[in-house]
Protein backbone atom coordinates (compact mmCIF):
# COMPACT_ATOMS: atom_id res chain seq x y z
CA UNK A 1 0.00 0.00 0.00
CA UNK A 2 3.08 2.32 0.53
CA UNK A 3 6.36 1.82 -0.95
CA UNK A 4 9.14 4.57 -0.34
CA UNK A 5 12.23 4.41 -2.31
CA UNK A 6 15.65 5.78 -2.04
CA UNK A 7 14.20 9.17 0.41
CA UNK A 8 17.45 11.20 1.34
CA UNK A 9 17.52 14.40 3.13
CA UNK A 10 19.60 16.89 4.54
CA UNK A 11 19.33 19.89 7.08
CA UNK A 12 22.28 21.93 6.65
CA UNK A 13 25.31 19.17 6.79
CA UNK A 14 23.13 17.07 8.71
CA UNK A 15 22.09 13.72 6.57
CA UNK A 16 19.01 13.32 8.52
CA UNK A 17 17.31 10.40 6.27
CA UNK A 18 19.82 8.73 3.63
CA UNK A 19 18.30 6.17 0.83
CA UNK A 20 15.37 4.81 2.52
CA UNK A 21 13.43 2.52 1.10
CA UNK A 22 10.68 0.61 3.07
CA UNK A 23 7.25 -1.51 1.92
CA UNK A 24 4.10 -1.44 4.51
CA UNK A 25 1.67 -4.11 3.04
CA UNK A 26 -2.12 -2.96 3.03
CA UNK A 27 -3.96 -4.45 6.15
CA UNK A 28 -0.25 -5.05 8.28
CA UNK A 29 0.85 -3.21 10.25
CA UNK A 30 4.90 -2.09 10.24
CA UNK A 31 6.84 -0.74 12.82
CA UNK A 32 9.67 2.30 12.29
CA UNK A 33 12.55 1.87 14.92
CA UNK A 34 15.58 3.57 16.19
CA UNK A 35 17.18 5.40 18.63
CA UNK A 36 16.66 9.21 18.97
CA UNK A 37 17.60 11.41 16.15
CA UNK A 38 17.56 8.28 13.75
CA UNK A 39 15.41 10.34 11.10
CA UNK A 40 12.36 8.26 11.45
CA UNK A 41 9.84 11.42 12.37
CA UNK A 42 12.05 13.06 9.03
CA UNK A 43 11.02 10.05 6.99
CA UNK A 44 6.90 10.51 8.52
CA UNK A 45 7.49 14.62 7.37
CA UNK A 46 8.68 13.45 3.79
CA UNK A 47 5.93 10.85 3.49
CA UNK A 48 2.84 12.62 4.77
CA UNK A 49 3.79 15.25 2.38
CA UNK A 50 4.88 18.10 4.98
CA UNK A 51 8.59 17.73 3.26
CA UNK A 52 10.20 17.85 0.03
CA UNK A 53 12.80 15.07 0.20
CA UNK A 54 16.32 15.54 -1.48
CA UNK A 55 15.76 12.49 -3.66
CA UNK A 56 13.50 9.72 -3.53
CA UNK A 57 9.97 8.63 -4.20
CA UNK A 58 6.77 8.05 -2.25
CA UNK A 59 3.70 5.30 -3.76
CA UNK A 60 0.96 5.55 -2.13
CA UNK A 61 -2.21 3.15 -3.60
CA UNK A 62 -0.46 2.63 -6.51
CA UNK A 63 -0.16 6.34 -7.33
CA UNK A 64 3.35 8.32 -7.18
CA UNK A 65 2.24 11.09 -4.76
CA UNK A 66 6.20 12.50 -4.32
CA UNK A 67 5.57 16.01 -3.71
CA UNK A 68 2.05 16.15 -3.16
CA UNK A 69 0.74 18.69 -0.37
CA UNK A 70 -0.17 17.37 3.05
CA UNK A 71 -4.26 17.65 2.46
CA UNK A 72 -4.29 16.53 -0.81
CA UNK A 73 -2.39 12.98 0.66
CA UNK A 74 -5.01 12.72 3.43
CA UNK A 75 -7.77 13.06 0.88
CA UNK A 76 -6.37 10.40 -0.66
CA UNK A 77 -6.21 8.60 2.63
CA UNK A 78 -3.02 8.69 4.48
CA UNK A 79 -2.74 10.66 7.63
CA UNK A 80 -0.03 11.28 9.86
CA UNK A 81 -0.35 11.80 13.91
CA UNK A 82 2.65 14.33 15.44
CA UNK A 83 4.87 13.12 18.29
CA UNK A 84 3.54 16.01 20.59
CA UNK A 85 -0.31 15.95 20.60
CA UNK A 86 -1.81 19.50 20.77
CA UNK A 87 -5.83 19.58 21.23
CA UNK A 88 -7.67 22.54 20.37
CA UNK A 89 -7.95 23.88 24.07
CA UNK A 90 -11.19 25.62 23.18
CA UNK A 91 -13.39 23.51 21.45
CA UNK A 92 -14.56 19.97 23.17
CA UNK A 93 -13.39 16.46 22.98
CA UNK A 94 -16.21 16.17 20.18
CA UNK A 95 -15.21 18.91 18.41
CA UNK A 96 -11.50 17.64 18.59
CA UNK A 97 -12.12 14.85 16.55
CA UNK A 98 -14.58 16.74 13.61
CA UNK A 99 -11.48 18.82 12.95
CA UNK A 100 -10.64 15.15 10.90
CA UNK A 101 -14.02 14.22 9.84
CA UNK A 102 -14.80 18.00 8.35
CA UNK A 103 -12.15 16.51 5.26
CA UNK A 104 -14.94 14.32 3.83
CA UNK A 105 -18.10 16.12 5.74
CA UNK A 106 -17.99 19.81 5.14
CA UNK A 107 -21.40 20.01 7.56
CA UNK A 108 -20.82 20.51 10.56
CA UNK A 109 -24.27 17.92 11.68
CA UNK A 110 -22.35 15.37 9.59
CA UNK A 111 -19.04 16.23 10.58
CA UNK A 112 -19.72 16.04 14.32
CA UNK A 113 -21.84 12.57 14.01
CA UNK A 114 -18.99 11.42 12.48
CA UNK A 115 -16.62 12.55 15.47
CA UNK A 116 -18.82 11.06 17.66
CA UNK A 117 -19.27 7.49 16.10
CA UNK A 118 -15.28 7.76 16.24
CA UNK A 119 -14.75 9.21 19.31
CA UNK A 120 -17.18 5.77 20.87
CA UNK A 121 -14.90 3.43 19.06
CA UNK A 122 -11.96 4.62 21.17
CA UNK A 123 -13.49 4.79 24.47
CA UNK A 124 -14.46 8.48 24.29
CA UNK A 125 -17.72 8.51 24.55
CA UNK A 126 -17.96 9.39 28.00
CA UNK A 127 -15.75 12.74 27.41
CA UNK A 128 -16.97 13.83 24.19
CA UNK A 129 -18.62 16.67 25.73
CA UNK A 130 -16.10 18.14 27.84
CA UNK A 131 -13.17 20.49 26.78
CA UNK A 132 -10.13 18.75 25.27
CA UNK A 133 -7.99 20.48 28.35
CA UNK A 134 -10.15 17.73 30.80
CA UNK A 135 -8.37 14.69 29.02
CA UNK A 136 -5.26 13.09 30.71
CA UNK A 137 -1.97 12.43 28.45
CA UNK A 138 -3.55 9.16 27.84
CA UNK A 139 -7.04 10.52 26.44
CA UNK A 140 -5.02 12.88 24.04
CA UNK A 141 -3.23 10.09 22.35
CA UNK A 142 -6.62 8.75 22.14
CA UNK A 143 -7.85 11.67 20.76
CA UNK A 144 -5.28 12.13 18.27
CA UNK A 145 -5.81 9.10 16.92
CA UNK A 146 -9.79 9.23 16.72
CA UNK A 147 -9.06 12.27 14.77
CA UNK A 148 -6.72 10.68 12.46
CA UNK A 149 -9.66 8.17 11.86
CA UNK A 150 -12.10 10.65 11.77
CA UNK A 151 -9.99 11.63 8.19
CA UNK A 152 -11.43 8.39 6.89
CA UNK A 153 -7.66 7.38 6.27
CA UNK A 154 -6.71 4.01 5.54
CA UNK A 155 -3.14 4.41 6.29
CA UNK A 156 -2.18 5.92 9.54
CA UNK A 157 1.52 7.15 10.18
CA UNK A 158 1.69 6.97 14.03
CA UNK A 159 4.74 9.10 15.93
CA UNK A 160 5.34 7.69 19.21
CA UNK A 161 1.23 7.39 20.26
CA UNK A 162 2.77 5.66 23.37
CA UNK A 163 5.58 7.92 24.97
CA UNK A 164 4.88 9.26 28.39
CA UNK A 165 1.76 6.44 29.09
CA UNK A 166 2.07 3.94 31.82
CA UNK A 167 2.31 -0.11 31.40
CA UNK A 168 -2.00 -0.19 32.01
CA UNK A 169 -2.19 2.63 29.26
CA UNK A 170 0.07 1.29 26.87
CA UNK A 171 -2.18 -2.14 26.85
CA UNK A 172 -5.32 0.11 25.81
CA UNK A 173 -3.83 1.84 23.34
CA UNK A 174 -1.68 -1.79 21.85
CA UNK A 175 -5.73 -2.89 21.76
CA UNK A 176 -6.93 0.04 20.08
CA UNK A 177 -4.15 -0.18 17.38
CA UNK A 178 -5.14 -3.46 16.67
CA UNK A 179 -9.17 -3.16 16.68
CA UNK A 180 -7.99 -0.28 14.18
CA UNK A 181 -6.38 -3.07 12.31
CA UNK A 182 -8.63 -5.24 12.50
CA UNK A 183 -11.08 -2.23 11.19
CA UNK A 184 -9.46 -2.87 7.64
CA UNK A 185 -6.71 0.27 8.50
CA UNK A 186 -2.86 0.23 7.48
CA UNK A 187 -0.49 1.40 10.09
CA UNK A 188 3.26 2.54 9.87
CA UNK A 189 4.05 3.18 13.54
CA UNK A 190 6.98 4.91 15.19
CA UNK A 191 7.52 3.31 18.86
CA UNK A 192 9.89 2.93 21.38
CA UNK A 193 7.95 1.11 23.48
CA UNK A 194 9.32 -2.26 23.03
CA UNK A 195 6.60 -4.28 24.83
CA UNK A 196 4.37 -2.27 22.16
CA UNK A 197 6.21 -3.33 19.41
CA UNK A 198 6.51 -7.04 20.03
CA UNK A 199 3.06 -7.37 20.29
CA UNK A 200 1.79 -5.07 17.53
CA UNK A 201 4.12 -5.21 14.47
CA UNK A 202 4.80 -8.25 11.97
CA UNK A 203 7.94 -6.31 10.88
CA UNK A 204 10.10 -3.66 11.49
CA UNK A 205 12.59 -1.09 9.89
CA UNK A 206 15.62 -0.23 11.78
CA UNK A 207 17.34 3.41 11.38
CA UNK A 208 19.78 4.25 12.96
CA UNK A 209 21.96 7.80 12.21
CA UNK A 210 19.48 8.23 9.06
CA UNK A 211 20.57 4.44 7.34
CA UNK A 212 18.27 1.75 7.20
CA UNK A 213 20.16 -0.93 8.84
CA UNK A 214 17.91 -3.79 9.63
CA UNK A 215 14.53 -5.21 8.68
CA UNK A 216 12.74 -8.27 10.09
CA UNK A 217 10.47 -9.37 12.22
CA UNK A 218 11.13 -8.18 16.27
CA UNK A 219 12.24 -11.15 17.31
CA UNK A 220 14.70 -11.24 14.53
CA UNK A 221 15.39 -7.60 15.29
CA UNK A 222 15.84 -8.00 19.05
CA UNK A 223 18.62 -10.98 18.19
CA UNK A 224 20.32 -8.48 15.36
CA UNK A 225 24.02 -7.14 17.14
CA UNK A 226 23.96 -4.46 14.57
CA UNK A 227 19.97 -3.30 16.36
CA UNK A 228 21.41 -3.67 19.61
CA UNK A 229 24.36 -1.86 19.16
CA UNK A 230 22.32 1.36 17.57
CA UNK A 231 20.65 1.41 20.85
CA UNK A 232 23.53 0.52 22.91
CA UNK A 233 24.91 4.65 23.97
CA UNK A 234 20.67 4.88 24.99
CA UNK A 235 21.34 1.73 27.07
CA UNK A 236 18.24 -0.10 25.07
CA UNK A 237 20.07 -2.87 24.43
CA UNK A 238 19.29 -4.53 27.91
CA UNK A 239 15.33 -2.92 27.35
CA UNK A 240 15.15 -4.37 24.41
CA UNK A 241 15.92 -8.38 25.49
CA UNK A 242 14.06 -7.54 28.36
CA UNK A 243 11.16 -6.62 26.61
CA UNK A 244 10.60 -3.76 29.19
CA UNK A 245 9.59 -0.15 27.95
CA UNK A 246 11.79 2.81 28.40
N1 LIG B 1 13.57 20.81 10.49
C1 LIG B 1 14.79 20.39 10.85
N2 LIG B 1 15.86 21.20 10.72
C2 LIG B 1 17.09 20.78 11.07
N3 LIG B 1 17.37 19.56 11.57
C3 LIG B 1 16.34 18.71 11.73
C4 LIG B 1 15.00 19.09 11.38
N4 LIG B 1 14.20 18.03 11.65
C5 LIG B 1 14.98 17.06 12.15
N5 LIG B 1 16.28 17.47 12.19
C6 LIG B 1 17.42 16.65 12.64
O1 LIG B 1 17.41 15.46 11.87
C7 LIG B 1 17.76 14.35 12.70
C8 LIG B 1 16.64 13.33 12.68
O2 LIG B 1 15.55 13.85 13.43
P1 LIG B 1 14.18 13.09 13.59
O3 LIG B 1 13.70 12.66 12.26
O4 LIG B 1 13.28 13.95 14.40
O5 LIG B 1 14.61 11.80 14.43
P2 LIG B 1 13.75 10.75 15.26
O6 LIG B 1 12.31 10.99 15.00
O7 LIG B 1 14.24 9.41 14.78
O8 LIG B 1 14.12 10.96 16.71
C9 LIG B 1 18.06 14.89 14.07
O9 LIG B 1 19.45 15.08 14.18
C10 LIG B 1 17.33 16.22 14.08
O10 LIG B 1 17.95 17.13 14.95
MG1 LIG C 1 10.75 11.47 16.28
Amino acid sequence: MLEVRHLSKTFGGLKAVSDVSLDVPEGSIVGLLGPNGAGKTTCFTIIAGFTKADTGHVHFAGQDITGFSPHHICRLGMIRTFQIVQPFVGLTVQENIAVGAYLHHPQRREAMAVARDVGKRLGLGGMLDRPASALTIAGRKRLELARALATGARLLLLDEVMAGLIPSEINEIVAIIRQIQSEGHTILLIEHVMQAVMSLVETAYVLNQGRLIAHGTPQQLVADPEVIEAYLGHGAAARLQEGHHA
